[in-house]
Parts: C-alpha cells; sequence; structure tokens
C-alpha cells in the first residue's frame, strides 16, 4: 500500500517536473522571435493543406517544392486563391505577411 502511494507520487512528480520544463523552454524561444514569423503563418494557415514540407497535396494542393511559379505569381495564388485553394488575404492580414509567406514558400524549392 505504502509502496503503491510512493510510486504514483514519484510518477506525477516526474511527469509535472517534464512538462513545466518543456513549457519554460518554449516559451523562452518564442518571446525572444519576432512577433509572428513567416514561418508561423505557413504553418498557421498553409500546413493543413501544403504539409510541413510543402509537399503533402491534401485537398489537391500543389507540391510547392515542385512549384515554377514566379514570385508576383505566388504572391498573387496566395491572396486570390485558386479552384481548392482558398483566397488568403484577409486571413494573412497585411501585404508584410503575404511577402513574408511567399519568400518562405520560395526557399522550399
Ligand atoms: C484548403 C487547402 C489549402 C490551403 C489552406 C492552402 N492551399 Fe495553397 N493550394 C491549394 C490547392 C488545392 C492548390 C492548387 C490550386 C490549383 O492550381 O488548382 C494550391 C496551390 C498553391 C500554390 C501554387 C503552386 C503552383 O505551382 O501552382 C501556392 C504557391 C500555394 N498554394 C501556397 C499556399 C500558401 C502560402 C498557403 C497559406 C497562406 C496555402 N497555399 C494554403 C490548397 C490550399
Amino acid at each position: 500500500m505504502v509502496l503503491k502511494i510512493c510510486i504514483s507520487s514519484f510518477l506525477f512528480l516526474t511527469c509535472f517536473a517534464c512538462s513545466s520544463n518543456g513549457t519554460i523552454q518554449r516559451t523562452d524561444g518564442d518571446e525572444t522571435e519576432t512577433p509572428v514569423s513567416a514561418k508561423e503563418l505557413y504553418f498557421e494557415y498553409c500546413s493543413a493543406c501544403h504539409g510541413s514540407d510543402g509537399k503533402l497535396g491534401a485537398a489537391g494542393a500543389k507540391d510547392l517544392t515542385k512549384s515554377t511559379l514566379l514570385k508576383a505569381e505566388v504572391e498573387s495564388r496566395i491572396e486570390k486563391g485558386k479552384n481548392g485553394m482558398p483566397p488568403m488575404k484577409e486571413l494573412l492580414g497585411s501585404k508584410k505577411n503575404i511577402t513574408a509567406v511567399t519568400e518562405y514558400v520560395l526557399r522550399m524549392r
């Protein structure tokens, strides 16, 4: 009985220690970065269809690493969308964010 309590409180403490460590590290990392990075925007709005590496192709999305569109075309595709690709202009909020995501996508090639 006593042993059982020891084991469970040990497990509880270990878990607690792990998760609080993880949280502290992540917060530190975030706070030193610029408010919203292109990578964060991409993961928030694009990765569901394009995947974290651009290759997923869910919902008929194109492989971004194989795309041959010019920068201006990529930018307008992101702003206006096409077929299964929804327009992202409103979601991204500003021209600065659109340009940042465009450059992020171009670097995937
Ligand atoms: C709901 C799913 C979906 C989301 C979310 C999405 N896309 Fe797409 N995307 C597509 C589809 C589908 C296509 C193919 C459109 C077509 O040409 O028929 C596409 C095409 C593209 C293309 C053109 C590739 C080429 O060579 O033709 C780019 C660039 C692109 N997406 C970037 C983005 C970016 C950046 C985001 C986030 C801001 C995003 N997409 C979010 C579905 C999505």
